[in-house]
């Protein structure tokens, strides 16, 4: 059987586009994109992810991402045996096609879109029986079917792992941790994956998050795409790195922008001189960062591959940084942001708690291994602040020390966040109407009438007055209603 050892997987984490496992993301509710944040809910069961729809996401205005398989290639509890399809069959550790189906139309109904994780790049390695129990072996796929003549083989060479990211034809044609590698310019592959991803739509799935998108040709997936038709939303995964870039896929759709990830991470670590305040001013993630347009970039506070990692903050980050950093994604202007809510981990490969038999445990927010971050107060309440700002402009940006940083959004919100060991005191100039406003970082009151966190009036001239702690935030926004159902964590 094959096993992928997590020594290989830790080192290929900085190129690698990797296995992503089995996840949830908020997806926009209607397939066109709406600028809506996202939620990636890793390795939920598909009836928990009904649930949070229904009590949470659906009252919150999030969308979600959850992905599917038949394969457990490998049957054990690492998560990454999500990333190794053996067929393209609805069953999984996460439920069966009618609990997704049933998860689908239920997060419909509560104005939840469904974004699906897809692995389209490759099957698996090894030979053995998927979790519902399919056949299979390398190159061979039967409930697909998948046969030998269609994978890549190094371009026709012999069949090798990736071994030069600047050779754009090993990064595409070779194989990712000896993952047997599709040939997606074939037609009949095409037909097979362009048919997984319309059952998908047939159950009301709004989008996709396609997974190792770096190691497929964008013109391959461009054929897919128009094959599959519609409008769902696409976000590719590339990280940067080599001859296969961000950029030649943004006609496909969004790109997943690492960039911004590691950019947040170093600002607010300090590392290397970066500073939070820098993010905003005098280039607010501009041309000068290097980054993909704001509107191709889905910006990801961190992942099941990067909180393994080195490339973004984590829950074990110190000083609230993680939040932090959350909390500017949400209130910034770039990208469409994804939210990441994971489970507590001790070791590199163990996947969700699962039962004896293999299937995920039914989610308790904050009591069995779930962290359920899109329930932090902070971070649920930025999400309402990110979904009422909309696309109002950055204004009103001012810096205290260099990891200290305020600005608004239009008229309609102002953040404060104050990444230093020191209490920031100011007196801000915003955009607001004058009025009273309510911090939603610390607003955990589950009523929408009422704020449990400190009230704030703004004057006539836009100016209001407060005392933000180290390492903490303020923000305020007009029609701010919300609740909070969850734990707080800053
Ligand atoms: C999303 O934001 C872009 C600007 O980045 C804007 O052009 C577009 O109209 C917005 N879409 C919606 C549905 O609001
Ligand atoms: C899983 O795949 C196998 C082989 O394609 C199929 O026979 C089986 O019915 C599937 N299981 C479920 C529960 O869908
Ligand atoms: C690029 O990679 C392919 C596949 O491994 C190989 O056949 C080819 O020789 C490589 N090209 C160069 C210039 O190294």
């Amino acid at each position: 059987m094959f096993a992928r050892s997590s020594h290989t997987l830790l080192l290929a984490l900085p190129l690698l586009s990797c296995v992503a496992a089995g996840s949830i993301v908020r997806v926009p509710r209607s397939p066109a994109k709406t600028n809506n944040s996202i939620v990636q809910l890793f390795e939920w069961p598909w009836d928990s992810v009904a649930s949070e729809c229904t009590s949470f996401l659906g009252p919150l205005g999030m969308d979600s991402l959850k992905k599917l398989y038949n394969f457990s290639s490998v049957t054990g509890d690492q998560w990454w045996t999500d990333y190794q399809p053996v067929s393209y069959i609805l069953t999984s550790k996460r439920g069966n096609r009618e609990q997704f189906a049933s998860m689908v139309s239920t997060c419909s109904d509560a104005g939840v879109g469904i974004i699906v994780d897809v692995v389209l790049n490759h099957m698996t390695a090894g030979k053995g029986t998927g979790f519902a129990g399919s056949s299979y072996s390398k190159y061979n796929y039967p409930a697909v079917p998948y046969t030998a003549s269609q994978f890549h083989y190094c371009a026709g060479a012999v069949a090798a792992d990736i071994s030069d990211y600047n050779n754009i034809t090993n990064v595409r044609f070779c194989e990712l941790d000896s993952l047997s590698d599709l040939a997606q310019g074939q037609p009949e592959v095409q037909a097979s994956i362009a048919g997984y991803l319309k059952d998908l739509m047939s159950l009301g799935v709004t989008g996709f998050r396609v997974d190792a998108s770096k190691h497929m040709e964008p013109e391959d997936l461009a054929t897919i795409f128009s094959t599959v038709g519609g409008s769902p939303y696409y976000t590719q995964e590339v990280p940067r790195g080599g001859a296969s870039t961000p950029a030649q896929y943004t006609s496909n759709g969004d790109v997943i922008e690492f960039g911004a990830t590691a950019y947040a991470m170093n600002s607010f670590l300090g590392n290397s001189g970066a500073t939070v305040s820098n993010m905003v001013t005098p280039d607010p993630m501009g041309p000068s960062w290097d980054l993909l347009d704001s509107n191709k970039a889905n910006y990801i506070m961190a992942n099941q591959d990067t909180e393994r990692g080195t490339t973004s903050l984590n829950s074990n980050s110190p000083n609230n940084a993680y939040t932090l950093s959350a909390i500017f994604m949400l209130g910034f202007n770039y990208g469409t942001p994804t939210v990441y809510s994971g489970y507590d981990f001790t070791n590199f490969d163990i996947g969700a708690p699962q039962d004896s038999a293999g299937n995920t445990n039914k989610v308790t927010c904050f009591s069995n291994g779930f962290r359920c971050e899109h329930r932090w107060t902070a971070i649920a309440n930025m999400n309402l602040f990110h979904n009422a700002v909309g696309t109002a402009k950055l204004t009103n940006v001012f810096v205290g020390t260099p990891q200290q940083v305020a600005f608004g959004r239009g008229s309609v919100g102002f953040l404060v966040i104050n990444n230093d060991a020191n209490t920031w005191s100011e007196t801000w100039k915003t955009s607001l109407p004058a009025g009273t406003y309510c911090d939603v970082i610390h607003d955990t009151d589950s009523d929408p009438k009422t704020c449990s966190g400190t009230t704030y009036d703004v004057s006539s001239d836009g100016t209001f007055t407060a005392s933000v702690s180290a390492y903490d935030a303020l923000a305020l926004y007009s029609g701010s209603s919300f609740y909070f159902l969850g734990s707080q964590r800053l």
